[in-house]
């Protein structure tokens, strides 16, 4: 499978009173085209800084330095107008938090359009027409009542499928979907989840940051674990939930209520805390002298790799 999208050593650090904090610390990563990649990790390991860097998305106060490869292009080097055409367009990014997202004063089924109008289709009736069929496939039904609803009319389920529908309404190849199941019912989370299979099986390569382990577990093909802004692990779907090589990542699977709820304990460090070690450490039952000095990503077989150094 060819590359989509090729991320090297991304770095994303922010300043605040003083401080530096590195949400995004050296990743190395790579999408192929039509795979599902989730990007699992706790609050706070730098997923989002992630998924925001890709697109340029990031506010005013932070420095961030890398590549990302798209089309023979440095994303992190275009100019906003170029970006900006490849937003919506190529890439599309459905954000956390689908109450926040919308715009209030906009009936959902305009802001659908929108991407709609900027990149595929001008004409007006064709464009309503892409919208109903939209709300058709999320299932937001009926579509000819709904589509000039506002926002407040829909439930988290119902924003977060719009949401997904404004996504793929520029037709992108590449869809970044930040926590699509945070904060809604079973049900919506089903929905949600059927919805991001019918795209994967349609060819849309997705990048999906999540920390729903069920919910990577049903959709991605790969799965990337963060841990304070790196990348701990990275593999196939079926060998990583059969058998996580990382201390965290077995922590993480550990931690599941079908696992006994076994919590990892110990918290994780501030970032301007490091000291050249692996982040991890401190919280490892597995740690050993060599820990004080940080693990490179380990290749492993089948494109696998893992940062630590029990598997060196
Ligand atoms: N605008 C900002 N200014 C300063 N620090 C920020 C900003 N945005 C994020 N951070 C910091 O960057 C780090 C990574 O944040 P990020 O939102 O990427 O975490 P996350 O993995 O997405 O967490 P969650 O699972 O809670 O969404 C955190 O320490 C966060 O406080
Ligand atoms: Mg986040």
């Amino acid at each position: 499978m060819t590359t989509i999208l090729d991320v090297q050593q991304l770095f994303v650090h922010f300043s605040t009173s003083g401080k530096v904090i590195r949400a995004v610390d050296g990743i190395d990563i790579s999408i192929k085209r039509s795979e599902t990649l989730a990007i699992i990790g706790e609050s706070g390991s730098g997923k989002s800084v992630l998924g925001l860097a890709l697109l340029g998305l990031l506010p005013a106060n932070c420095t961030v330095d890398g590549i990302v490869q798209y089309r023979g292009a440095d994303l992190l080097t275009l100019p906003e107008n170029e970006l900006e055409m490849i937003r919506g367009s190529k890439i599309a990014w459905v954000p956390q938090n689908p109450a926040g997202a919308m715009n209030p004063s906009m009936t959902v089924g305009s802001q659908i359009g929108e991407p709609i109008s900027l990149h595929v289709e001008k004409n007006r009736t064709t464009v309503r027409k892409k919208v109903l069929e939209l709300l058709q496939f999320i299932r937001i039904t009926p579509p000819e009542e709904r589509i000039d609803s506002y926002p407040y009319s829909f439930s988290g389920g119902m924003l977060q499928r719009s949401l997904i529908a404004m996504g793929i309404a520029g037709l992108p190849e590449l869809l970044i979907a930040d926590e699509p199941t945070k904060g809604i019912d079973i049900m919506n989370k089903q929905a949600v989840s059927a919805l991001l299979q019918i795209l994967r099986k349609k060819g849309i390569t997705l990048l999906v940051i999540t920390h729903d382990l069920a919910f990577a577990r049903n959709l991605a093909d790969r799965i990337a674990v963060m841990y304070s802004g790196r990348i701990m692990e990275i593999r196939e779907r079926k060998s990583f939930f059969d058998g996580p090589l990382h201390p965290y990542a077995r922590g993480m699977l550990r931690s599941l209520p079908e696992n006994g709820l076994h919590p990892i304990s110990g918290r994780t460090r501030e970032s301007d805390k490091y000291d050249g070690g692996c982040r991890f450490r401190f919280r490892c039952t597995y740690a050993i002298e060599r820990c004080k000095v940080e693990p490179p990503l380990i290749a492993l077989p089948e494109g696998a790799a893992v940062r630590c150094w029990l598997y060196d």
